[in-house]
């Protein structure tokens, strides 16, 4: 096969057959394809985009391009969760251990921050002395001892997506659906899940602005799964904001304990408990939206969800005492006010990001070292009024340096304005393979 000939045959709009897709693959990973060629043909893909019969190709190709997990040592059906990148989503802190008292098996191997997101490698290492490398035997033989296992992504999961995405980040080809597709379910049907739970963010904070491009979205990473053989579905769900008040790794953590206790009952809280069940209704072949709801509540209630979390940190190497004093954060703090009354507009969730990022809680290259104590606390959310001088948020960080610049970035991402705005409902809808169902604006509180 030419590869000149496969560039032009996607740039003026043609499929590629699978057995073109797995070639262009399969020769770029063993650098017989140049980075230049590769270019094109990936810009070309983002101006075109692909087939489902090419994405299931591409898809098939990279996840085949390393190894491949195998948790059929583990007991019961292991569903994976994966969210498309949100500001404040702390979901998987929450999720695994309540999910585990639960009596579903969590087998979570999870990514760290990169750019304005977090990573939950990151946050859990907020936490002294936890441990996040784990060998497979240990991960295995925990998940079967308390039903729940973290580790971090190692680098023999899916390569050639590695390879793929570091030239998309610099080449403008990111914002693709059939390119995001493929890399993140490449990675998540390497990693062994029985089930994929998708959560699709929409909005100004996400890859997908709008709901449509959500929908296309998620429909082609279900289509993928499905037609791999892993039952997947999709919650579309809004990041127009921040998910949760807490934005920094100690601080997320101190946050998910917060939910665990159910002290603590936001958006956070309301996206979590609609993973959970669906989470639920995807292990146990048996099982109700009502009857998960019940069971998810009483783990809550009973203080069940939390214990496990702490067993979890144990088990791991974590110091359960020092996280029960509650993690230090970042000693310089800095306030930021309301200039005018009115009411919440805009809370940027991108601009929340790069701020946190600023202050030291996230990476701005692969190589940068974040201060686990740095990030930011947001008080108020869009539709609600604010008073001149009343508190909008607060920052945290170990370098004093970093507090204005980040103080003048946090403070673009609020807009009040006069009158008070409609505020999108968090939870959007469902895909699965019958379909897309879309829900009304307050699913989440019936
Ligand atoms: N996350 C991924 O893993 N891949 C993408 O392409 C985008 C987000
Ligand atoms: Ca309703």
């Amino acid at each position: 096969m030419n590869m000149v000939d496969l560039i032009v045959k996607k740039r003026d709009g043609h499929a590629l057959t699978p057995e073109e897709v797995s070639y262009i693959v399969e020769a770029y990973v063993k650098d017989a394809i140049p980075d230049y060629q590769m270019s094109a043909f990936l810009m070309a893909v983002f101006f075109q985009g692909m087939s489902e019969e090419e994405t299931v190709a591409l898809t098939r190709t990279m996840m085949d391009s390393g190894d491949q997990m195998d948790l059929s040592a583990i007991k019961g059906v292991v569903v994976d969760k994966h969210s498309t990148g949100g500001v404040g989503d702390t979901t998987t802190l929450v999720l695994a251990p309540w999910l585990a008292a639960c009596g579903i098996p969590v087998a979570k191997m999870s990514g760290r921050g990169l750019g304005h997101t977090g990573g939950t490698i990151d946050k859990m290492e907020s936490i002294p002395g936890f441990r996040v490398e784990l060998t497979m035997e240990e991960f295995v033989s925990n998940v079967n001892k308390i039903g729940l296992a973290l580790a971090g992504q190692t680098g023999s999961i899916a390569p050639a997506d590695k390879k793929i995405y570091a030239l998309r980040d610099v080449t403008g080809t990111v914002e693709q659906k059939a390119l995001i597709a493929s890399s993140i379910m490449s990675k998540k049907l390497a990693s062994g899940a029985g089930a994929i739970l998708l959560d699709v963010k929409v909005g100004s904070g996400a890859f997908m602005k709008n709901l449509e491009d959500g929908i296309a979205l998620a429909k082609s990473m279900v289509d993928i799964g499905n037609a791999m053989g892993r039952e997947t579905k999709a919650i579309l769900s809004s990041m127009d904001q921040p998910l949760g008040k807490a934005v920094g790794n100690s601080l997320e953590v101190m946050e998910a304990i917060k939910v665990l206790q159910g002290e603590e009952k936001g958006d956070l809280y309301y996206l979590c408990l609609e993973l959970a069940k669906e989470m639920m209704l995807l292990s146990l072949a048996d099982m109700t939206s009502k009857k998960a709801e019940e069971i998810l509540l009483d783990r809550l209630e009973s203080g069940k969800a939390h214990d496990k979390f702490l067993e979890f940190v144990a088990l791991q190497g974590g110091d359960v005492e020092k996280l029960r004093e509650g993690l230090p954060v970042g000693s310089y703090r800095k306030r930021l006010t309301a200039e005018n009354d009115g009411y919440v507009a805009k809370v940027e969730a991108s601009a929340v990001g790069l701020a946190a990022m600023h202050l030291g809680a996230g990476r701005e290259t692969k190589d940068s070292i974040i201060d686990l104590g740095a990030g930011l606390r947001i008080w108020k959310r869009i539709g609600d009024p604010v008073a001149k001088g009343e508190l909008l948020a607060e920052l945290y960080t170990n370098d004093e340096d970093k507090l204005l610049e980040a103080r003048n970035l946090l403070k673009d991402a609020f807009v009040i304005e006069k009158n008070q705005k409609t505020t999108s409902p968090l939870l959007l809808g469902k895909v699965d393979r019958n379909g897309v169902e879309l829900w009304d604006e307050d699913h989440y509180r019936t």
